[in-house]
């Protein structure tokens, strides 16, 4: 988590700074903090426990003005509370060297014990902290004390100390290092932590992820771990961890950074549910007719062979993704193959009993999960194969992976997933008949129709983003329930599991989401009177099933809110209806889920939480 902004060009760096960590937030937002250098005063270091608009207004008060290189960071805590001193940067003794960091130092204490004994004074409790003085250690052992104030003789000397002390750290890192007596140059370094450099004209660009600079450029690197780079406003130079060069080629990247900012909705949220029916249309494109798949199969490059050859898939992911997951293994067993879907957090310990018979499909939206990361390591391990399904272009998971399906959502800022998890689904239905179609498990008209009746969800999700006032009704009248209850059958029962997690992340009150059959069979019991329940309940060949697990509900007093298609509506007893188009039993997913965002969206708008950052929460989880 967190992340990280580093600047050096000709403007003033706090400005691109904090409009770069604005754009990270959803990385983590418990403190932030800036340093850059003043040619006149030296080093320059303000930080806030707190969010981003609060670093701002420091700045403000008190302005870099010419200073034009620096670094920023947004932290979410994970070693020392979240407070001020220990909010990145972090500075060393002299408060010469300025460094922010992303991951974790595992060994930082034995570097901390070894660091105080020679005398270091630490400021905070991070683990980060650890790192600088430890670089003040290695400036101090190249006796660059005597070295003349030049850069050609000093960004040598400071490239080598920071590559020694990253040569002693054991862990993750994405890093950026200033040195006060280098202004010229910021050093950048990655291991298992994303980091990527943006090139401009005259300008360079440090980031955990493209969104903090792409309004400046589109030009990008992603650093590979156990990559440096040596970032100056006119080059950027490449080398490993034992200081030997290594060439990169810029990719363009296709965001456009309008697609990260609210464009007149309230909430990334709301925007990004609304995104929904171009999330679904964007990743469908061009993968589904003709029905070959030989546009899928050359950019995702999966052999055939190896498509007929396996027995089974495991699908890992974790959250929202997980429960993209479990909608996929409906999909992929309606087709036959045998499909098992686990956290990934769970999966690592159990990668034993996957081979090259399974195929591992790795879900992340940012690619860049650690859980999920780990047990993708884990399964190649035992000889599996592994599919990731990502949102996100250069991220660890592209890169470990054997093959990537990209879903094309665009950015998405909100931490409680929308656009990524429909986009999520949309890949899964590709894959599900690509798959299909080439192990001969369906007759190509049946999978014509199918592909047909895909086709047709975006409009469908746009006219069930229409009922929208009407569950901004049904959330008011719920808004001050502490319990909600959503169930579902089937292939909608990861829906209301969805559902449930959605409510939890933004409202912070107890949601559940419960197999609507399971009921029955202990969690009844909890049900009382004037409860909410949410039931999914369009057609499909489980509805009078439902329409009995709504009864039992309802016998118990709960107040039902039914999730109904204008077919299914007619037989079943609710006290609240909320109506989405009819499809096809298999792909009704896609539409069910819209009015549980919604429903938890307006739920935490009448609760006045900060939805797009809740607490506690950061968007992309890099620890394990
Ligand atoms: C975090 C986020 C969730 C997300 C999960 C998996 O917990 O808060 O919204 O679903 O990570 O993220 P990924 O990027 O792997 O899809």
């Amino acid at each position: 988590m967190c992340g990280i902004t580093g600047y050096i060009g000709e403007k003033t760096a706090t400005d691109i700074l904090v409009d770069g960590l604005k754009r990270l937030e959803y990385r983590g937002y418990d403190s932030c903090g800036v340093a850059g250098i003043n040619p006149e005063k030296g080093l320059y270091l303000k930080r806030v426990s707190g969010r981003v608009d609060a670093l701002d207004a420091l700045i403000a008060k008190d302005p870099l003005k010419k200073g034009t290189v620096g670094i920023g960071h947004t932290r979410w805590a994970t070693h020392g509370v979240p407070s001020e001193d220990n909010a990145h940067p972090h500075t060393d003794c002299k408060n010469e060297v300025v460094l922010v960091h992303n991951g974790i130092i595992e060994n930082y204490l034995e570097i901390k014990e070894q660091l105080l004994r020679t005398g270091h004074k630490f400021k905070s409790e991070t683990d980060t902290e650890a790192v600088v003085h430890l670089i003040e250690e290695k400036i101090k052992g190249l006796n660059v004390s005597g070295a003349a104030a030049r850069s050609d003789v000093l960004e040598p000397m400071f490239f080598e100390a920071v590559r020694r002390a990253i040569a002693e750290l054991k862990g993750s890192f994405a890093m950026a290092v200033l040195w006060a007596r280098c202004p010229g140059m910021l050093l950048a370094a990655r291991q298992h932590s994303p980091l990527v450099i943006g090139l401009g004209g005259g300008e360079n660009f440090i980031a955990s992820d493209v969104s903090a600079f792409l309004k400046y450029t589109k030009k990008a690197v992603f650093l590979n771990d156990g990559e440096m780079a040596a970032v100056k406003k006119d080059s950027v130079l490449y080398f490993n961890f034992q200081g030997k060069k290594v060439e990169h080629s810029p990719v363009t990247i296709q965001w456009d950074s309008t697609m990260a900012e609210k464009g007149g909705y309230k909430h990334f949220m709301l925007k990004e549910i609304h995104e929904q029916p171009e999330s679904v249309e964007n990743t469908l494109r061009g993968r589904l007719l003709p029905l070959k798949g030989d546009i899928l199969q050359r950019e995702i490059n999966l052999p055939s062979e190896l498509i007929r050859n396996i027995k089974g898939v495991q699908i890992i992911a974790c959250g929202t993704a997980y429960h993209a997951g479990l909608v996929g293994r409906y999909v992929f067993e309606n087709f036959g193959l045998p499909t098992s879907v686990d956290f990934a957090s769970e999966f690592s310990d159990r990668a034993k009993i996957v081979n090259k018979d399974i195929l591992i499909i790795a879900v992340s939206q940012s690619g860049e999960t650690a859980d999920t990361l780990y047990a993708v390591r884990e399964a190649k391990a035992s000889g599996a194969k592994v599919l990731a399904i990502t949102n996100t272009l250069g991220s660890t998971l592209t890169r470990e992976a054997d093959y990537v399906l990209y879903t094309h959502c665009g950015p998405e800022i909100g931490v409680a997933s929308t656009k990524a998890f429909i986009g999520q689904l949309a890949a899964m239905y590709v894959l599900a008949i690509h798959f299909a179609v080439i192990r001969k498990n369906i007759f190509d008209a049946d999978a014509r129709e199918y592909a047909n009746e895909l086709l047709k969800i975006p409009r469908l999700i746009e006219a069930a983003l229409e009922g929208s006032d009407a569950v901004l009704k049904i959330a008011e009248h719920f808004a001050k329930s502490e319990h909600f209850l959503f169930i579902a059958r089937h292939i909608n029962f990861p829906i209301a599991l969805e559902g449930a997690l959605k409510i939890k992340e933004i409202s912070y009150v107890h949601a559940e989401g419960y197999a609507a059959g399971e009921m029955k069979h202990g969690p009844i019991a909890i049900i009382y009177k004037g409860m909410p329940v949410l039931a999914v309940a369009t057609t499909s060949k489980m509805l009078s099933l439902v329409a009995n697990n709504i009864e039992e509900a309802k016998a118990r007093g709960a107040e039902v809110t039914a999730i109904v298609d204008e077919d299914s509506r007619k037989l079943i007893k609710a006290s609240h209806y909320i109506t989405v188009p009819r499809t096809a039993e298999i792909l009704s997913p896609l539409l069910t889920v819209i009015p549980l965002q919604l429903f938890a969206y307006f739920i935490a708008l009448a609760k006045k939480c900060d939805i797009d950052k809740p607490r506690n929460l950061a968007k992309s989880v890099t620890v394990r």
